[in-house]
């Protein structure tokens, strides 16, 4: 949440910075602003909005600050945009986290003579770095000052115009420093603000500072203890032009599309001689022969993929295994010790409630397993063992190729760990390896059908609401197609077990509320089958999600979406695909802001 991009080095740092900024307006939208550093001033520049290129001119300089911001404390005001002045106008800052005693500081800081210009927690923190710098102490101890006064979360970037550095904190907000060739240094809440000018990344941990100091170089601090500590430097396997549209209309549509490469990158190389071979887990090897219950912590769409793998793996490894929405968990004093595997899902690997959930299962003895997408993010960090999706970039919101690389590499994990508890024999797993090297291909069947999925978006978009259902494991599937209509068109949709249905949603049911069925031929396709004779029943219209030859469904649907015949574990990562195009069409014919949609952000870092 809030995206933080800041320069300094040789070159004009305002474009510079603004561009970073652009790349990192999936982390939140409502306002923006910059702040350059002159010789004689700090000159900040703000707007209520989108961040549009021409809107903002700014002076040559070679060091800036700029920020995104999704708002917590304060409306959407030029005012509570960041960056926020000192009173003396001589401190700039950008902010990501909560304050969570700005209260108390702010009384304080009044009391002092201080004058706030906003509603913000966020301001309070440049009040309390001028004190320091007003009592004599350099702009980095200033800031080190001020962060141990502070309680919450933040990722911090401060310009003074008394010196030539920048200084980044960090706690519990992501905050990512880019190594440049000519001896300039970039900051991001994530590496997509730099990667088109740097690979190499530094990743500062909680309750680190970086002083930046022009043409001099980067040290790193314990804020708690003042000592000076070695870094070590991340080189990002990530191409930049995977961070561009590439002649799509829309980022989200892009990554549905790049889906069949994306799945081909999560498994390359992991499948040996039809075996899995996940170097990534070796280290846990012994833990997981023993392992007794899997416990799955994630949010949004990873939970969703979670849950979707919660059946292959209780099938196959006969273990319970618990899904958990995350930001529930860490509040439950959760039944967990060192017999369990804690499974960590999060594409930007920040999520703050992950975290906490990871970091309660640590707590308690178990051993943490993290997919994540963001290479060197702070789940990825604290985990024991991490695998990473390798889907690339994911920019729009709502999430896509994560969740079906998501669910791929969990398949593996699974079958790693049957074949490590001699609970699935090999010959069974060379099949569904096998089977998933073919997915690639059948993702793309998938997606051929986008044409057919234009049209069914067109009967129904002007809907307002509708239902998403399906039976075991296309239950979570149903889940996440909701959430994907939910989360970009702003319709209204519900996702429900189709048995279940009976027991409440089918009062919603009428000729303008549309249920959509994920019910392929599997083991509860006649089951589901009875479901959409009871919608039918009630002059529901419903869109099918189904194979081909597949008769009895063309027969009862209004609409009917192929999709490729698979190996009943695979089912989802196929079925999932219509719905992200459903939703997607849904919302283009609504002129939603897709990759933007309102209220949401990629990363969200705060609980
Ligand atoms: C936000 C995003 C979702 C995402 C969820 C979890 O709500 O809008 O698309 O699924 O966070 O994010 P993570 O990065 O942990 O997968």
């Amino acid at each position: 949440m809030c995206g933080i991009s800041c320069y300094i080095g040789g070159e004009d740092a305002a474009p510079i910075v603004l561009r970073g900024l652009r790349n990192l307006e999936y982390r939140g939208y409502d306002s923006y602003g910059i702040a350059v550093k002159l010789s004689d001033k700090i000159e900040v520049k703000k707007s209520v909005g989108r961040i549009s290129d021409s809107s903002l001119q700014l002076p040559k300089s070679n060091i800036a600050i700029s920020h995104t911001r999704w708002a917590t404390h304060g409306g959407v005001t030029e005012a509570n945009a960041h960056p926020h002045l000192s009173c003396d106008e001589k401190l700039a800052l950008v902010h990501n986290g909560i304050i969570e005693n700005y209260t108390e500081l702010k009384k304080e800081l009044q009391a002092k003579g201080h004058k706030f210009r906003s509603e913000t927690d966020t301001e309070t923190a440049v009040h309390l770095i001028e004190e320091g710098v007003k009592g004599g102490k350099p702009l980095m101890e200033a800031v080190m000052e001020a962060c141990r006064q502070i309680v919450g979360t933040f990722a911090f970037s401060v310009i003074s115009v008394d010196e030539e550095k920048m200084v980044v904190a960090r706690r519990g907000s992501p905050i990512a420093i880019g190594i440049g060739s000519k001896g300039d240094f970039f900051v991001g809440s994530d590496v997509t603000a730099f990667l088109h000018h740097t690979k190499k990344s530094v990743f500062l941990d909680d309750d680190q500072l970086a002083m930046i100091e022009k043409g001099e170089g980067i040290k790193y601090f314990d804020i708690k203890t003042g000592k000076e500590v070695e870094k070590k430097i991340t080189e990002i396997e990530w191409d930049p032009a995977e961070a561009q549209k590439q002649g799509h209309k829309h980022f989200m549509l892009k990554e549905i599309m790049e889906q069949p490469i994306a799945i081909q990158k999560a498994i390359q190389g992991r499948i040996k001689d039809g075996l899995p071979c996940l170097e990534e887990i070796d280290s846990l090897e012994e833990f997981l022969k023993n392992t007794k219950r899997i416990v799955i912590v994630a949010c949004g769409t990873a939970l969703y993929a979670g849950w979707t793998s919660e059946y292959f793996l209780e099938n196959a490894l006969r273990l319970p295994v618990e899904i958990e929405y995350a930001s529930e968990y860490r509040y439950r004093n959760p039944v967990v010790d060192d017999s369990v595997l804690t499974i960590a899902v999060s594409q930007s690997g920040e999520t703050a409630d992950t975290l906490a959930a990871l970091r309660e299962s640590k707590k308690r003895g178990s051993k943490v397993l993290a997919i994540c997408n963001v290479m060197g993010s702070t789940i990825a960090r604290e985990s024991d063992a991490v695998i990473y999706n390798r889907a690339g970039p994911e920019i729009g919101v709502a999430s896509t190729k994560a969740f079906t690389t998501q669910v791929s590499i969990l398949l593996l994990v699974g079958l790693h760990i049957g074949l490590l508890q001699k609970k699935i024999d090999e010959a069974k797993v060379k099949e569904i390896t096998s089977a998933l090297q073919q997915l690639p291909e059948q993702v793309k069947e998938a997606l051929a059908e986008k044409e057919s999925i234009q049209e069914i978006a067109k009967k129904y978009y002007e809907k307002k609401n509708a239902l998403f259902l399906g039976r075991g494991q296309n239950f979570p599937i149903a889940l996440e197609g909701a959430l994907k209509l939910k989360e970009i068109s702003y319709l209204h949709a519900e996702g429900y077990a189709a048995a279940e249905m009976k027991h409440g949603p089918i009062a919603l049911v009428d000729e303008e509320t549309p249920s959509v069925f994920v019910v392929p031929k599997d083991r509860s396709y006649d089951k589901t089958l009875g479901n959409v004779e009871e919608i039918k029943a009630r002059k529901g219209n419903v869109i099918a999600v189904s194979n081909k030859g597949a008769s009895e469904i063309a027969r009862i649907a209004d609409d009917v979406i192929y999709i490729p015949t698979v190996r009943e574990e695979l089912i989802p990562i196929v079925a999932v695909v219509p719905l992200q195009l459903l939703a997607y069409y849904i919302a283009d014919l609504r002129n939603c802001d897709i990759d933007k949609p309102r209220n949401l952000a990629k990363s969200v870092t705060v609980e």
